[in-house]
């Protein structure tokens, strides 16, 4: 049968990609406590009815930094989306650009953002910054996504230190990829997906390598990343943060944000948006969830930039709740990286169509005409 929601996109991944990599997509860290209290806090945000208010159906038009938008989604950066599918990223971008949803290139995507350009000529493209050691490295990679014609930086300051994946080290599917016999019975078990997105295009191109690497570092996820000037730098300031936003002609966003001074700090500093996010629960354990936080935050407009949101979303229902807790557009991580699993292109925005219906069908049950008239119930 066709897959009717996100979790039925995630069975679907589940079964074409090797064990290994759908858990890279699919886990937490550690004991995977915040993974749990993202979807326990999202399921525990319920949301103001309002009846006989006529006029459906409603619209998802927003206002997201100056633009219009014809709905408030953004896809947020994932590393390696062309291990799920090849030229995974293009494809995201393009399915993406069918709803008028941006597309955020990650630092650490397979493809560059030269042949995802290429490829979706139509995209709203952003880009995801993590800086490199190599600040002339870091700065000439943006002077390579500003030619893309992608204005809008996303800063994620939220991956100080490796997250400790246990199952990764366990298995081997970490970068670089250590070959173990489990590992590799893994990938000759999902043939279909060994041929399509290793084999096949490793014929052509290569192996997938980390696309924004110079290429004297492009050595395929096979090998160790020795190259201390490209690692990720652990000790950003705000001081790097300003000295950024100098030298960037387009907007900020800074991404992983959950405290309300820092949000406020965001502001003084020049960010245009902050993105609250618990990275999906991906990198500690012990960080409060994007529902706990973002209400918090958004308690003061005036004194914070304004607010995106992401974590846990796999249903429209979890767009509309972010919305009403005071954020003005919502990101998805893994789900489109599931509906690219099961349908590449396709399937991802099959995906997306699926979650803009799920709104609209609670935008109608909550009797909203816009995003606006969203509000949590508080009685
Ligand atoms: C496979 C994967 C790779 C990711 N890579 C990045 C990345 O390169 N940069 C980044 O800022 N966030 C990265 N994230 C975090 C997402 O941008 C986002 O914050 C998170 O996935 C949102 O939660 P959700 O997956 O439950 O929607 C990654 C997430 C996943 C699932």
């Amino acid at each position: 049968m066709a897959p009717l929601n996100t979790d039925d996109f995630r069975a679907t991944a589940r079964r074409r990609l090797p064990r290994g990599l759908f858990d890279y997509i699919d886990r937490g860290t550690e004991d995977e406590v915040s993974l749990a209290r993202i979807r326990a806090s999202l399921d525990g945000v319920r949301l103001r009815p309002r009846i006989l208010n006529g006029d459906c159906p409603a619209s998802l038009e927003t206002t997201l930094l100056g633009r219009r938008h014809p709905t408030p989604l953004v896809i947020a950066p994932t590393a390696l989306a062309g291990m799920v599918a090849d030229k995974g990223e293009t494809k995201l971008a393009r399915a993406a650009s069918r709803f008028g949803i941006p597309f955020t290139v990650s630092t650490q995507s397979v493809e560059p953002v030269e042949d995802i350009r290429r490829g979706a000529p139509d995209a709203e493209l952003w880009f995801q910054l993590y800086v490199w050691k190599d600040r002339a490295r870091t700065a000439e990679l943006l002077r390579r996504v500003a030619a893309c014609d992608c204005d809008t930086l996303v800063l994620t300051v939220d991956t100080q230190m490796p997250p400790k994946r246990e199952y990764n080290q366990r298995n081997g599917f970490g970068v670089p990829f250590r070959p173990t016999p489990g590992n590799v019975a893994d990938m000759l078990c999902h043939p279909r997906w060994l041929w399509e997105v290793i084999l096949r295009p490793g014929l052509r191109r290569g192996m997938p390598s980390y696309g924004h690497y110079p290429p004297e570092f492009r050595a395929g996820l096979l090998s160790p990343v020795t190259a201390e000037e490209l690692r990720l730098d652990p000790a950003l300031t705000w001081q790097d943060f300003r000295a950024l936003r100098d030298g960037w002609q387009g907007r900020i966003i800074l991404k992983g944000v959950l405290g309300t001074e820092d949000a406020m700090r965001a502001k003084a500093e020049g960010a245009d948006a902050i993105v609250v996010s618990t990275h999906g629960g991906r990198n500690f354990d012990a960080l409060p969830t994007t529902a706990e936080a973002l209400p918090r935050i958004a308690a003061n407009p005036a004194a914070v930039p304004e607010l995106l949101a992401d974590s846990g979303v796999r249903r429209g229902s979890d767009v509309l709740k972010y919305l009403a807790l005071g954020a003005s557009a919502v990101q998805l991580g893994r789900a489109p990286l599931w509906g690219l699993a099961a349908g590449g292109e396709t399937g991802a925005a099959t995906l997306l169509e699926i979650i803009l219906a799920e709104m609209r069908t609670g935008m109608g049950f909550l009797g909203a005409r816009t995003l606006a008239d969203l509000c949590p119930f508080d009685n």
